[in-house]
Order: structure tokens, then C-alpha cells, then sequence
């Protein structure tokens, strides 16, 4: 990362990333845990504009992953009881959660338009983003 980016700035760059470098990721974006609240705000992404700016803990994958501290795969989201749409074009979802100093901050959300697109190989670049995210913030 160049260092005279800001966060914000290099956050984006690695929504846009993402977004653009594989085929299956059609909404990418960064919650981070807002203040000292339990609730989660939306930071940088790229894809369609979404209602849910602010999730509290708990609500949608996104909170589940806020309390759980645990990757969520959804390979398909019409079968989720506790999910949050953004998009009638979503079909699928992944969020990964952001640790820094073993304390859950964030994570990177990932919507699909495709149904089970998600694999091994996702996890673990995903895994790696987060690593390298949490290092600059
Ligand atoms: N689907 C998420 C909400 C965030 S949007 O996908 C951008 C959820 O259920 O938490």
C-alpha cells in the first residue's frame, strides 16, 4: 500500500480490486464496528448503493459475523432466516471478519449474483486481505 493514501483511499482500492479482478464478486465492501457501539457502520465499497449503512450486532450475516468471529459462507440467500438484502440480484454472500490484536473490528463483505460461487480459494484470499487491511488501520 502507498503510504500516502489515506485508509479510506486504500480501502476503496481494494474494493475496487476485488471487484474488478473476480468475475463472482459483484458487491464488495468494509463494515467496521462503529465507535463503541454494537452496531456495525459501512465503510469504502464498490457495487450497488445499499440501504444498510448502519447493521446492528446480530442482524443480517453481517452481525452474525460481528458476535460469531467466525467466516460466514452463504451459497445461497434465499434460504437465510437472518439476512439482509441489498439487491434483489444477490444471490449469494460471504463476509470474513477483520481482527486486530485478536479483537474482532470489521470485516469485508462480499455479494454475489451467482448462486454457490464461493470456495476454498475465496476464503483464504479473503483471509489474506484481511490480514493485510488490518496492518493499516
Ligand atoms: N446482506 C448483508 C447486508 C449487507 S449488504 O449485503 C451490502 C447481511 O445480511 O448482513
Amino acid at each position: 500500500f502507498n503510504s500516502n493514501h489515506s485508509t479510506e483511499e486504500k480501502l476503496q482500492k481494494v474494493c475496487q480490486l476485488l471487484h474488478d479482478e473476480v468475475e463472482h464478486y459483484n458487491w464488495v465492501g468494509f463494515y467496521f464496528k462503529n465507535g463503541d457501539k454494537d452496531e456495525l457502520k459501512l465503510s469504502s465499497y464498490v457495487g450497488a448503493e445499499t440501504d444498510h449503512t448502519i447493521i446492528p450486532f446480530g442482524k443480517g450475516i453481517c452481525g452474525q459475523v460481528a458476535v460469531s468471529n467466525e467466516t460466514f459462507v452463504v451459497p445461497d440467500v434465499s434460504a437465510q432466516d437472518n439476512y439482509l438484502s441489498c439487491s434483489i440480484e444477490t444471490k449469494s454472500e460471504i463476509v470474513v471478519p477483520i481482527f486486530k490484536n485478536g479483537e474482532n473490528i470489521g470485516q469485508i463483505d462480499i455479494d454475489s449474483h451467482v448462486i454457490n460461487p464461493f470456495t476454498k480459494k475465496d476464503e483464504e484470499l479473503l483471509n489474506y486481505v484481511c490480514e493485510k487491511v488490518s496492518d493499516i488501520i
